[in-house]
This record gives C-alpha cells, sequence and structure tokens, in this order.
C-alpha cells in the first residue's frame, strides 16, 4: 500500500521539501573547477544545519554499514550514492551530481540535481538535457487515475528515444517518515502497470540515465555506484504531491 498523507503531513512534507531544495539550490552555485566533493559536502552539511534540518544520509544503514557522508556527490561515471572526498577535484568538462535527502519535523524531502562543471562535451549536454527531460515527463505522468508504470514508461521511452540507457538496479520511490517509501518507481516499465495514484502521495521521481549501456556495479566502499562502461551517468529528482489538481513539485527552493 502507498502511504496517503492528510493535510498535517503535507504541509509537513511542504517545508521539509523546501529545506532540501533550497540546500540543494545553494549547493549547485559552488560547482567550479578546483572545487572538492569534500567541500561541497562541508557547504551541504553546514547548510542543512543551518536550515535546522538533519541529513537523511547520515548514518543511513545498508545492511552492516552506514553511510559516512551528509550528502551524495557522483562525478561523471558515478550514478548515485558516491561518497565525497579530498580526493575528488572537479574538472572542466565533468558532470556532477548532487543528491540531498533532509529529515526536518518528522519528514523527508529528496532531490537531487546534476550540474556540468564548466563547459562539456556535446554528448554529455545532451545527457543532460534529456535526462531532466525525461524526470519532468515523468512528474507530469504523476496524475490522478494514471499508474506508477506511467511515470516509468515516460522516462524510459523519452530516454531511449534519445540512444540513452536507464539504470535498472536502482529506482525512484515514495518518501515521507522514511527515506524509502512503497511504491518503487522504476525508470523503465510498462504504460498502465502498477498501483493507481492517488491523491496524498508523496514521490520520489528519479531517472538515473547513462550515456552507454545500462548495467551498473557498486565499488568496494559499498555505496557508490557506476556505470560498468564506465561512461558518464546522469540523475536528477524531484519530491512530487500528487492531488485532484495535478502533480505539484515539492522541492523547490524558498529563497
Ligand atoms: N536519494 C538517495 C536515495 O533515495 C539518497 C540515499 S542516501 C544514502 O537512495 F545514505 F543512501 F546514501
Ligand atoms: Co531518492
Amino acid at each position: 500500500m502507498i502511504p496517503i498523507k492528510n493535510r498535517e503531513g503535507i504541509a509537513k512534507m511542504r517545508e521539509t521539501c523546501a529545506i532540501a531544495a533550497t540546500v540543494l539550490h545553494k549547493l549547485k552555485k559552488l560547482v567550479l573547477p578546483g572545487v572538492t566533493t569534500q567541500d561541497l559536502e562541508e557547504a551541504g552539511r553546514k547548510y542543512i544545519a543551518d536550515l535546522g534540518a538533519t541529513s537523511a544520509c547520515f548514518g543511513y544503514r545498508h545492511g552492516s554499514r552506514r553511510y559516512p557522508a551528509h550528502t551524495c556527490i557522483s562525478v561523471n561515471e558515478e550514478v548515485v550514492h558516491g561518497i565525497p572526498s579530498l580526493r575528488k577535484v572537479l574538472r572542466e568538462g565533468d558532470i556532477v551530481s548532487l543528491d540531498i535527502v533532509v529529515f526536518y519535523n518528522g519528514y523527508i524531502g529528496d532531490n537531487a540535481y546534476t550540474m556540468p562543471v564548466g563547459s562539456v562535451a556535446p554528448a554529455v549536454e545532451k545527457l543532460l538535457r534529456v535526462s531532466k527531460e525525461a524526470l519532468d515527463l515523468g512528474i507530469k505522468q504523476a496524475r490522478v487515475g494514471n499508474r506508477i508504470g506511467d511515470i516509468s514508461y515516460a522516462i524510459q521511452t523519452h530516454c531511449e528515444a534519445s540512444g540513452l540507457s536507464v539504470v535498472r538496479e536502482m529506482v525512484g520511490h515514495g518518501v515521507g517518515v522514511a527515506m524509502h517509501e512503497p511504491p518503487e518507481i522504476a525508470n523503465f516499465g510498462r504504460r498502465g502497470s502498477g498501483e493507481k495514484i492517488k491523491p496524498g502521495m508523496t514521490l520520489a521521481i528519479e531517472p538515473m540515465v547513462n550515456l552507454g549501456g545500462f548495467k551498473t556495479k557498486t565499488l568496494a566502499d559499498g555505496w557508490t555506484h557506476v556505470t560498468s562502461d564506465g561512461l558518464p551517468s546522469a540523475h536528477f529528482e524531484h519530491t512530487v504531491l500528487t492531488s485532484d489538481t495535478g502533480p505539484e513539485i515539492l522541492t523547490i527552493p524558498s529563497l
């Protein structure tokens, strides 16, 4: 069953998601050649604390491991869950995904954005553009009466029509009192499949899109997912509220 948020839950999700989006918005401005992913981590940790929230990533458990940072910063062939490091220096032509998940007042907001570092190769520019369009198209399908698979289908077909591939091993998800709630929202699938969308669902829709093949592997750190062929990958994510008046993006900065 997909959790349905009541008025109060929705009001709290709005606040938390605005914080997550504000942190992401501020971090985007710091992406420049010469900056390390650890610099972004430290800034992100401070922005989250300044807004009175905490990171939902720090200490997040997967098996016996705990995620060691407050942000996920994934560069080039890193798909998601890159661990910030002083040794990772951004260079002109890189792309960097910033994934920010915060906890505030009992609720979680999740969003991500992939930025170019300076100017990037045309094929990589296209990867970013098409992946972002796929997120927008997926969000448009998050309409009451549609099914979860309609979101998946829209994302997959848009990416594949441009010769890109969608990651299979990781998926979007419901989000609310927990970071990962039902349903799973795959970035591939059949139109009309899955659960029906009802008002009051809060969904983290997050295409992970590869320039090459769809296969990924996990590094020895137990967290970082990279493309198997070493080609770049993009990741865009919003937390979206479903309602009778249509999908509403909750992860909008409050500035
Ligand atoms: N947006 C990521 C997700 O939904 C955040 C994960 S936090 C981590 O999986 F701790 F797992 F890294
Ligand atoms: Co997510």
